[in-house]
Order: C-alpha cells, then sequence, then structure tokens
C-alpha cells in the first residue's frame, strides 16, 4: 500500500537537482503573471481570515510557465503540504479514494494534466471538491457496499495544458480558473538572474536579456538554456558569462534569434525546399522528417505555428511568407505576386 501510494503521488516531486532552489516558494517572490498574482493574493488573504481553505483552482496553460510551481506557493502560503499526482497516474477510484483519505485539512492536491483523468475518476473527484466527502464501493455484486468518508477541508489545484479538453462539469467545480500568459523578455531576463544567483554562476544583464530572448517566453526554457551556458561557459574556463559568451553558447546550442531549435528549422526547410512550400500532410511530413506524427505535431509544429512561420490549413501544412523571408528564399506563391514579378506579362 505503502509502495503504491509512493506511485501515486509524491512528496517532493520538485527535488529535481537544484530545480527546487530555483522555484520562488512565496507570491512576493514569483516573477511574472502579475494579474494572476494580484488575483491569488486576494484570495489567499480573504481564505486565511475566515480560516477556509483556498477554493479549487484550475491553472491553464502551456508547458513550463509556472502551473507546478504556483501550486507550490498556494500551498506555501496557506501553511499547508502540497501533495502531487498526475491525471493518468490515478487509473482506478481507489487510487483517488487513497489519495484523498491520506489529506489533512489546508493541505494541496495537486493534480497535473487534469484533463486526463478517467471519466469514472471524475465522478468520484465531484464530492471530494463540492461536500469534502468520498462515496467509495467496497466489494462487487450482492456484496458490495457503499461507505460514505467525510474528507478535511482541502484545496484542489488542477492545472492543464489542455484547457478545452476539460469535462463541463468537472470545470464548474474550481472556483478560480486562471490562464498563465507567455512572459516578456524582461521578466524572463529577471527570472534568469535570479536562477544563476541560486545557481552560482555569474551571469551579466545583458547576458541575462539574450538568453531571455531566445527563451521563447517560457522560464522552464530560460533556466535549461542558462544550464547549459553555464556548462558550456565552465568547458571553456570563463567565469563570467558575459554576452558574449551567452551567444556563442546560444550559437553552439542551435538556438537562433527567435528561439527555434535546429529541429524547427528543419521542418520548416522540409516544408520549403522538400515540398514547395506546402501544403502537405502531417504523416508525409513526419515520413520525411524520420519523425512519428505526434513528435511533430506536438514538438516542433506549436512554436512554428505561434509565430506564423507555418500555417495548418485543410490540405495540410504549409510555409508563410514570414518563413520564407527568414529562410531568405524568394515567395513566389499564387496571390503573391508583386509589382516585380508582373512584367512578366
Ligand atoms: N514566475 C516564475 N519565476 C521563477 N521561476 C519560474 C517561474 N515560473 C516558472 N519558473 C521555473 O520554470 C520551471 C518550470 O515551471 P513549472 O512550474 O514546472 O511549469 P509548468 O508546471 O507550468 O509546466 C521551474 O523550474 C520553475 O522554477
Ligand atoms: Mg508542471
Amino acid at each position: 500500500m505503502k509502495k503504491n501510494m509512493a506511485r501515486l503521488m509524491s512528496e517532493q516531486p520538485l527535488a529535481l537537482e537544484e530545480d527546487v532552489f530555483i522555484r520562488p516558494k512565496r507570491l512576493c517572490e514569483f516573477i511574472g503573471q502579475a494579474k494572476v498574482i494580484d488575483k491569488l493574493s486576494m484570495f489567499i488573504k480573504a481564505a486565511k481570515s475566515r480560516d477556509e481553505p483556498l477554493d479549487h483552482t484550475l491553472f491553464c496553460g502551456p508547458p513550463g510557465l509556472g502551473k507546478t510551481t504556483l501550486a507550490g506557493v498556494v500551498a506555501h502560503e496557506m501553511g499547508g503540504e502540497l501533495k502531487t499526482t498526475t491525471g493518468p497516474a490515478i487509473s482506478r477510484t481507489g487510487d483517488l479514494a487513497a489519495i484523498l483519505s491520506s489529506l489533512k485539512a489546508k493541505d494541496v492536491l495537486f493534480i497535473d494534466e487534469i484533463h486526463r483523468l478517467s471519466p469514472q475518476v471524475e465522478e468520484v473527484l465531484y464530492s471530494a471538491m463540492e461536500d469534502f466527502f468520498l462515496n467509495i464501493i467496497i466489494g462487487k455484486g450482492p456484496m458490495a457496499r457503499s461507505i460514505k468518508l467525510t474528507l478535511p477541508k482541502f484545496t484542489l489545484i488542477g492545472a492543464t495544458t489542455k484547457p478545452t479538453l476539460l469535462s463541463a462539469p468537472l470545470r464548474g467545480r474550481f472556483g478560480i480558473i486562471e490562464q498563465l500568459e507567455y512572459y516578456s523578455t524582461d521578466e524572463l531576463a529577471e527570472i534568469l538572474v535570479r536562477g544563476a544567483s541560486v545557481l552560482e554562476v555569474n551571469l551579466d544583464e545583458e547576458a541575462a536579456m539574450e538568453i531571455a530572448k531566445r527563451s521563447r517566453g517560457t522560464p522552464r526554457i530560460a533556466l535549461r538554456l542558462l544550464k547549459r551556458v553555464r556548462d558550456i561557459a565552465e568547458a571553456k574556463k570563463e567565469s563570467k558569462v558575459t554576452v558574449a559568451i551567452a551567444k556563442k553558447a546560444l550559437d553552439l546550442l542551435g538556438i537562433d534569434d527567435d528561439g527555434i531549435d535546429d529541429q524547427e528549422r528543419k521542418l520548416l526547410d522540409v516544408i520549403v525546399n522538400l515540398f514547395d512550400g506546402g501544403p502537405v500532410g502531417l504523416s508525409t511530413l513526419a515520413a520525411a522528417m524520420s519523425e512519428e506524427e505526434r513528435t511533430v505535431e506536438e514538438i516542433y509544429e506549436p512554436y512554428l505555428l505561434r509565430n506564423g512561420l507555418i500555417e495548418r490549413t485543410r490540405g495540410g501544412r504549409m510555409a508563410t511568407r514570414k518563413a520564407y523571408e527568414r529562410l531568405g528564399i524568394p515567395y513566389l506563391r499564387d496571390g503573391s505576386l508583386d509589382g516585380d514579378n508582373l512584367t512578366l506579362f
């Protein structure tokens, strides 16, 4: 049983290398997401003054923007313990019952990827969220009994990268729903400076800005790049990360000015040069890249789509004018003939 619980959840999921030190612990240490933080501080203050747990909260947003971190911050501010699990890890209702019955008042139960809970598990969660009780059926057939267990007043924090996949009844049970946004370059630079001091990297401000610019608005990427830049600086026996060293290291890592990496550049190159700009279907594209469709769709495409370098059309993926400009190739598609080309007639 104990081992099983350990599989389902962990009290220290954040203890990855130095990560645990990098994560801010208090609301006032959290950089960026100002609107969300403002609201959360008011809600937390109000809940505390009423001596109640914070309402169940849902954080939506792309990976790496701080959803898990915020859950930890909320638990810390509320004076409870953070228990972490994920939607797909809770496969049976019994799993959820075990987790819920281990909670104490004020604890925060964090369910990552909450859109991936099974409908049966969701059903059990409803009464736990709404009325703080647990209705479980023990045994099977004529021997089955239902028992009702009262739960301590806890806060559920759900995180999802795909809010549209969340069922309406589950969504409706969250009192607070917040969408995290991509960070500005300045905010990322501030996160990097803080991260550098935790990692004991001597990073100058200009270098922080350079890494921030190439981090796609995402703290996780910024901090990952910082660690790799640190490694490269160390290998080159540089004691200080200056902008020149940061640039050199990022180039070596294949991260360009807009934060686009080698694989994404390859994808653009394949659409433009092999398929004449598209449209090209996902399966054909994946085959040409020697990758799985899912990898192309979930890892390589999103940032290119977000930046308007490719488009999804009914016929498949297409490179945009912006992509051609980036690659320095003239864009000569239908309807795009400009003044110079009209001399053909
Ligand atoms: N606002 C922030 N300030 C400082 N560090 C942050 C911030 N947001 C995220 N991070 C860092 O970025 C990394 C990813 O954050 P995380 O909370 O795991 O994102 P998510 O759960 O949304 O995928 C962590 O190392 C975390 O410390
Ligand atoms: Mg997370």
